[in-house]
């Protein structure tokens, strides 16, 4: 359709994220054909997206290869080719090399390179021009994420017609360290082009407000910003708030409750031996998630005696994850090394300390993996919210297990009856799991059960309803608690 200078496409609700929500695979026969992919951001959005008969706009995986548009799961897939070299700048570079630590309390140190930066706003122009042109007029179009935060302002000058959303996935830095971007003004223009930008954490809003007010000079009044429209368009406001991400609950209910699983849980126990204690920690192979402060602390409670390898496994999932870029690969040897280490001293011909295992899996396995689990080992030094955590609350149906949580996860803002600990604190962190093994299984309970009703309560359902009826009516309807 046109009207004026504008092509208008069909979709009146799109979705935009680096990745599209499906993996190819090869069927049975051989022939490739598309899977719905694992992680936070897919659990989240595919219920909303499957009743919502929209389109999705992100890159299939592979470079150097264009795919026409398809239909997957009641929704239409728009994939934006990348080239070997927008992967390694765009993606491995810009993305998970500069902003990822960046933003992630600078872990690791961030490298700012002018020509990553570059392939950033290319690929970002590239990911806006496709959404524009598959628009409906008036249409609501959601950009997901670190990757894409030049989207909101891209599209808004093409489609001002468009209502556009914004969430961020992973923490917003504090101003002190937003501000070594050289581009810090760039991408805090590319946000506010959305009418509403949503963080994990109330701090995140905050920091970026701050940031608004210090490197664009406007002015802030509750959480609102007057934005100045290009090329003599309207000035519009921009909002900034916190909207908690979830999961898909009942998901993980009706898993746990299948009696396969269940089953499945406990051949997972015998063939560990059947100790007395599970422990288990289920992260992306990621430097911002604490695994080797989680290795540490174990491995001094063994050497202590706290805990005797006869009594206590431990399984550690790191699923394969960004593997080209260089601190993945440090990170990676570091792990392996320690696990190594550990399990060379402490392991019997019977029994592993640490059963390290560098896959991914389908979910049907975590969720045996937490009914097997007394403990769950959280222990990110910086996460955005950390689903896992609330994923193994909504497995536990029996109201056991003790959770040992990172204050430094959005998930500890709504998960207070974990057992918070600063990973940071190795003595702390110890002392965290020896509680959650000592813990009486009242207080367990006690504490599972008003957890779980939490996460019951606030499902991913909920927090996309609650973003985006605050989107279309500009006031909140629904508060997350
Ligand atoms: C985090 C990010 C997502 C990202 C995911 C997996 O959860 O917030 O945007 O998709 O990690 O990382 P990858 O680089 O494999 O897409």
């Amino acid at each position: 359709m046109r009207s004026g200078d504008t092509t208008y496409g069909e979709f009146e609700f799109i979705v935009v994220s680096n990745r599209l929500p499906v993996d190819r695979v090869n069927d049975d026969g051989g022939n490739g054909t598309w899977r719905r992919s694992p992680g936070g951001l897919v659990t989240a959005l595919a219920p909303v997206m499957e009743k919502a008969d929209g389109a999705w706009v992100g890159w299939h995986g592979a470079s150097d290869e264009t795919l026409e548009s398809f239909d997957h799961d009641n929704m239409r897939l728009v994939p934006v080719p990348l080239s070997a070299d927008d992967v390694e700048f765009y993606y491995e570079g810009f993305s998970n090399a500069t902003l990822w630590p960046l933003y992630h309390d600078v872990i690791a140190p961030p490298e700012f390179h002018r020509h990553w930066w570059d392939s950033y706003r290319k690929i970002n122009e590239r990911f806006a021009d496709a959404t524009a042109a598959i628009a409906a007029e008036g249409a609501t179009v959601w950009v997901q994420d670190y990757q894409l935060q030049l989207v909101p302002k891209l599209l808004r000058k093409a489609r001002p017609d468009l209502k556009i959303g914004f969430f961020n996935h992973i923490p917003f830095p504090p101003l002190e360290i937003y501000a070594q971007l050289p581009w810090r003004r760039q991408v805090i223009e590319g946000l506010l082009g959305a009418d509403l930008i949503g963080f994990q954490r109330p701090s995140d809003a905050s920091n970026f407000l701050r940031c608004v007010r210090r490197f664009l000079g406007l002015a802030v009044r509750q959480q609102q910003v007057q934005v100045k429209g290009e090329d003599g368009a309207h000035d519009y406001i921009s909002r900034a708030e916190a909207f908690p991400i979830s999961i898909d609950v009942q998901r993980i209910v009706d898993l746990a409750n299948r009696p396969d699983i269940i089953e499945r849980s406990r051949e997972i126990r015998r063939e560990l031996g059947n100790p007395k204690h599970i422990l288990l920690g289920v992260d992306r192979l990621d430097y911002t998630k604490g695994i080797g402060h989680r290795l540490k602390a174990y491995e001094e409670l063994l050497a202590d005696g706290k805990v005797q390898v006869e009594d206590a496994a431990l399984i550690q999932v790191a699923s394969p994850s960004r593997e080209r870029v260089e601190q993945y690969r440090l990170l990676r040897e570091e792990i392996e090394g320690s696990v190594g280490r550990i399990n060379g001293q402490y392991d019997t011909i019977k029994n592993t300390a640490i059963r390290y295992l560098h896959h991914s899996y389908p979910v049907e396995e975590m969720v045996a993996l937490y009914l097997a689990a007394d403990v769950m080992l959280v222990t990110a030094l910086r996460d955005g919210m950390n689903l896992v955590a609330k994923e193994y609350v909504a497995a536990r149906t029996g109201n056991r297990g003790a959770l040992v949580l990172s204050e430094f996860a959005g998930a500890a803002d709504t998960l207070r009856q974990a057992i918070l600990v600063n990973p940071h604190d190795i003595d702390g962190l110890k002392a965290a799991i020896r509680t959650a093994l000592e813990m009486s299984p009242a207080e367990a309970t006690r504490r599972m059960r008003t957890m779980r009703r939490q996460v019951l309560q606030n499902d991913v359902e909920r927090w996309s309803k609650a973003f985006l009826s605050e989107l279309q009516n500009g006031t909140r309807e629904e508060v997350l608690v």
